[in-house]
């Protein structure tokens, strides 16, 4: 069977190189600053966040240090890890920064 250009390891992050994803960008739009962020679709968020000044300190998602607040496109995020709902509990518009990625679109938050 012919395997797609979005077929990844599951340890692989970025779309590999030729991939039909590879190149699409997505937004990060924080909300404090007014600053604008373009990011590969389906990447972390944790680089992006650190660079606008979103502190981290386990980036395992244990800590609690890189809570965001997503003030419009949660639906543009990757799902919940079990370390997002093992620290935030039942609420819909908080993430870990260094736990999620996002799919495309964009996506405004708070820190
Ligand atoms: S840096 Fe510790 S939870 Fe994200």
């Amino acid at each position: 069977m012919t395997k797609s250009c979005c077929d990844q390891n599951e340890e692989e992050q970025a779309p590999k190189i030729g991939c039909c994803r590879q190149g699409t960008m997505a937004k990060l739009i924080f909300d404090n600053t007014g600053e604008e962020k373009e990011i590969e679709a389906d990447s972390p968020l944790q680089e992006v966040c650190e660079e606008a000044g979103v502190p981290f300190a386990c980036t395992e998602g244990v800590c609690g240090t890189c809570v965001i607040e997503v003030v419009e496109g949660m639906e543009n995020l990757s799902d919940f890890t079990q370390e997002e709902m093992d620290f935030l509990g039942d609420q819909d518009r908080e993430r870990l920064a260094c736990q999620c990625k996002i799919k495309s679109g964009s996506v405004k938050l708070k820190f």
